[in-house]
């Protein structure tokens, strides 16, 4: 019996999950699952409102009365925040740097695991985030951690930036990635953890392509699997 299942791949910024995640969910013919974009889209709105991000009342209010939609198109997922789209503009540089602060609350993260595990309930869906595979989908089939050197990673946000028209130093970037990682591994709630059972892999020096092929090889070692 092929059934379709729950991928979740978890890792630092700039690791590479996003393309990799949506590579893979492409091949499979699965649902991409952004969880990262929920967090940043919550980050946009509260910098756009003026909140205090380090105010969990707020920013926990703010989190629980938006409405946070995530459509699939061939392009790409397009991010809607009440219903405005906000797909570029929670990739610009003050909304990377403003994130990591919002996602360290707790009211802000019981709200958005509670809607990334709603999506995540029906299979043939690749999800990534920070605790995908610890909290939010905890009985995943398959769980990645990717990881890559924080020079790759910050690498791969600068060029990101550039290819919108943000030229940040590379320095800035990487002071941003290597706060966003502390950020990430020290919080206490949901903190970024290899999960248990999960299989690392090291993006460092390989094309999303590469990755993809080296997961779904993963994937045909389970004879569970459905390619489609
Ligand atoms: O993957 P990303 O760079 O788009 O993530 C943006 C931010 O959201 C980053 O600070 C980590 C946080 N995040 C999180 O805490 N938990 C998730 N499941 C996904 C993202």
């Amino acid at each position: 019996m092929h059934r379709r299942l729950t991928i979740a791949i978890d890792g630092p910024m700039g690791a590479g999950k996003g393309t990799v995640a949506r590579l893979l969910a492409n091949r499979l013919g699965y649902v991409y699952v952004d969880t990262g974009a929920m967090y940043r889209a919550i980050a946009w709105k509260a910098l756009q409102r003026q909140v205090d991000l380090d105010d969990e009342a707020s920013v926990g209010r703010l989190a629980a009365a938006t409405e946070i939609r995530i459509d699939p198109t061939p392009q790409g997922l397009r991010v809607f925040c009440d219903g405005e789209e906000v797909t570029a503009a929670i990739r610009a540089f003050d909304v990377n740097a403003a994130v990591g602060r919002v996602a360290s609350h707790p009211a802000v993260r019981a709200t958005l695991t509670g809607r990334a595990r709603e999506m995540g309930q029906s299979g043939g869906i690749v999800m990534d985030g920070r605790d995908i595979g610890t909290v939010v989908l905890p009985d995943a089939d398959v769980k990645i951690y990717l990881d890559a050197t924080l020079d790759e990673r910050a690498r791969r946000r600068c060029a990101e930036l550039a290819a919108k028209g943000e030229r940040v130093p590379f320095e800035t970037v990487c002071g941003i990635v290597a706060d966003d990682d502390d950020r990430a591994m020290m919080r206490t709630t949901a903190p970024l953890r290899q999960a248990p059972g999960a299989i690392r892999i090291d993006s460092t020096g390989r094309s999303p392509e590469q990755v993809a092929d080296e997961i779904e090889s993963i994937l045909r070692k389970d004879p569970h699997v459905s390619h489609r």
